[in-house]
């Protein structure tokens, strides 16, 4: 549904994706995990038909996005990293105005946004200007604006920044529907948990580039297996639990934030055996010690090299 090649953007000397290849099936939810800066949006916005590539093709449905965008922009919906809604209108104005634009006949286009008002809990709201809503209802409004054209493929640039931890669950629950209805996902985020729950394959991307791709459970595989994890009972051992760690598990051990140790291991039992040993020696009493899977956020630290090491730390 989704297939770019080589696609490159430069700003001036800045060069925002650098090759980036993409293939993405029919009925598919694929994340595109980065941090800040990464190129997401940029790339978003070339498979939206926002921006011309300096190489490189990308085709959606069939249709190239730079020689075919009419095409293009009738079979997709985009909720943009920073919600586009007009103020000055009720939110069910701005779905209808939406409606329209997709070319859809006016009362069709007031079903649909009475329907996507519903499906996003605004009913009640619908018809308050939008400059009375909340960050949260903008960005529900928003998405509801890209469902209006019933696109093929729905492209949301950070769809759940910013809203709380239920609305984020609720959207979650409505992209599934979505999905089950037979609609491809392209969404980017940050969030590692996000990823993981909602997409059947993440692509990661850092500095323009895909460095790695696969099922959440692949790309945890890629850590080779199991993190001991361990917390002292004074934060002040952290430095000293985490060379401790680093030494016995011949691994980087890194410091989480919330203030413990972690570490792959290769062999479970033994190196949390041998670590528990050298701590007694060295007198650092535990809070917790344990070997846990790793968590996305583990892979991702690994592969994007983010992760402080004890030198560092
Ligand atoms: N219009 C522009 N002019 C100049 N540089 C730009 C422009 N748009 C993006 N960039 C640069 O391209 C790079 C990628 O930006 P992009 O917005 O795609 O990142 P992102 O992954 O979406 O980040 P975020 O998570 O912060 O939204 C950054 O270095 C950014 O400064
Ligand atoms: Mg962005």
């Amino acid at each position: 549904m989704i297939h770019a090649r080589g696609i490159e953007v430069s700003f001036g000397s800045v060069k925002a994706l650098d090759g980036v290849d993409l293939l993405v099936a029919d009925g598919e939810v694929r994340a595109l995990l980065g941090p800040n800066g990464a190129g997401k949006t940029t790339l978003v916005s070339v498979l939206t038909t926002l921006l011309t590539p300096t190489a490189g093709t990308a085709v959606i449905d069939g249709f190239d996005v730079c020689n075919q965008p009419n095409e293009v922009r009738s079979r997709i919906g985009l909720a943009g990293q920073y919600a586009a809604v007009d103020n000055l209108l009720t939110g069910r104005e701005n779905l209808e105005i939406v409606g329209r634009l997709y070319q859809l006949p006016k009362a069709v286009a007031k079903k649909r946004a009475s329907e996507a008002l519903e499906r996003l809990s605004l009913t009640d709201a619908g018809d308050r200007l939008v400059r009375t809503y909340s960050g949260g209802m903008r960005r529900r409004l928003d998405l509801g604006a890209s469902l209006v054209g019933r696109p093929k493929v729905l492209v949301l640039d950070e769809p759940t920044t910013g809203l709380d931890p239920r609305t984020r669950i609720e959207l979650w629950e409505f992209l599934r529907e979505l999905v089950d209805e037979g609609a491809t996902v392209l969404l980017t985020t940050q969030y590692l948990e996000e990823a993981d729950e909602l997409a059947d394959e993440i692509s990661v991307i850092e500095s323009g580039r895909v460095i790695a791709e696969g099922t959440a459970d692949e790309l945890k595989q890629r850590m080779g297996g199991d993190v001991l994890v361990a917390a002292p009972v004074d934060r002040n051992s952290l430095i000293a639990l985490c060379e401790i760690v680093a030494t016995v598990t011949g691994n980087e051990a890194r410091l989480t934030d919330s203030g413990s140790v972690s570490a792959p291991v290769n062999n479970k039992v033994d190196s949390l055996v041998r670590v528990a040993a050298e701590l007694d020696r060295a007198g650092i009493e535990l809070a917790e010690i344990a070997i846990q899977r790793p968590s996305l956020d583990d892979v991702f630290l690994s592969l994007t090299g983010d992760a402080p090491t004890v030198e560092e730390s």
